[in-house]
């Protein structure tokens, strides 16, 4: 898992490491984005910290996208990039000695099975394992990512993930990979509003209580900065797809970044109907059952009782 902790980064990870999780977690590598990547790997160890989950090391990552200089979305996280609930100034875990690239190229490459990566963040870290070492692509089974969409959030067109780095996000999109997109058409729909969150407040446990107040304080920058009644659990989606695949609609298309334009860099474009007749490089998700995800989400959530 790459990613940018972050809030709905935090609920990915609570959803792939639950104790009687179908996924296996390799290794969690961090990348700047939501904040800084020391920040970002502060909240991912945090994060595991309270998950009971010591035994996933955390590697650092980029510091910066491969061209642009880095821009964090604090307005939308806070300063930590984990604002809301109370967690320790220094964390007990501690990262990996290595870097996240190395790290990704060697679980790749040491797994007996094809892996998925599952990119929550900016796509700096895997565009720079692919360049580093294209041979990785053998090994990858898919590149599950939640960016892009057919609207943006931080430009009229453009997603915040795929603006971040998309020169990155072009390397990706060319790598040949098959890949996952979980776009802010999706992500939009799975929201985690007052009666969502009154409903998690009912189960009774730690990571319960963990993820009532991450949803509190992220309902409550969306509302100021995009006037939405909850926060969308855009990253999420990645982990929902790979344990129950079933609850979403995924079109096989053609995507292309753009990453020429002042206007519109980072535009995700999304060939839905096949205008171009290019290849098509990737599933885009369209659709997805929101009474299943909550009542999945709800299922995990009870299991770190048990
Ligand atoms: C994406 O940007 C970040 O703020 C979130 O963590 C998510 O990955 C949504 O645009
Ligand atoms: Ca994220």
């Amino acid at each position: 898992m790459d990613c940018d902790p972050g809030h709905d980064d935090a609920i990915a990870l609570i959803l792939a490491g639950a104790k009687h999780s179908a996924l296996e977690i390799l290794a969690v590598t961090t990348v700047a984005g939501n904040q800084s990547v020391e920040k970002n790997t502060k909240n991912a160890l945090n994060i595991l910290e309270v998950m009971g989950r010591k035994d996933i090391g955390v590697s650092v990552g980029a510091t910066r996208p491969l061209i642009k200089p880095a821009s964090f979305a604090a307005q939308i996280h806070g300063d930590t990039g984990l604002d809301g609930p109370k967690l320790p100034e220094v964390p007990t875990l501690k990262p990996t000695a290595k870097h996240a690239v190395d790290t990704i190229i060697e679980s790749l490459k040491q797994s007996t099975e094809p892996v998925t990566i599952v990119a929550t963040g900016p796509l700096t870290n895997i565009a720079t394992a692919l360049i580093k070492e294209p041979s990785i692509t053998q090994y990858i089974e898919s590149i599950t990512i939640m960016g892009g969409g057919t609207f943006g959030n931080w430009t009229p067109t453009a997603e915040f993930n795929i603006w971040v780095d998309a020169e990155a996000a072009t390397r990706v999109f060319d790598s040949g990979v098959p890949i996952n997109v979980f776009g802010l058409d999706v992500t939009h729909q799975v929201l985690a509003t007052d009666e969502v969150i009154q409903r998690f407040a009912k189960i009774e446990n730690p990571i319960a209580r963990f993820v009532v107040e991450l949803l509190t304080f992220f309902k409550s920058t969306y509302k100021t900065h995009f006037n939405m009644d909850g926060g969308p659990i855009h990253d999420a989606c990645t982990i929902l797809y790979l344990l129950k695949p079933e609850l979403f609609t995924m079109q096989h298309t053609h995507i292309d970044i753009e990453h020429q334009s002042a206007l519109t860099y980072g535009t995700m474009v999304v060939d839905l109907s096949n205008v171009l007749q290019k290849e098509n490089n990737a599933y885009f998700a369209t659709a997805v059952d929101v009474p299943k995800v909550w009542d999945l989400i709800e299922n995990i959530l009870e299991s770190y009782a048990q």
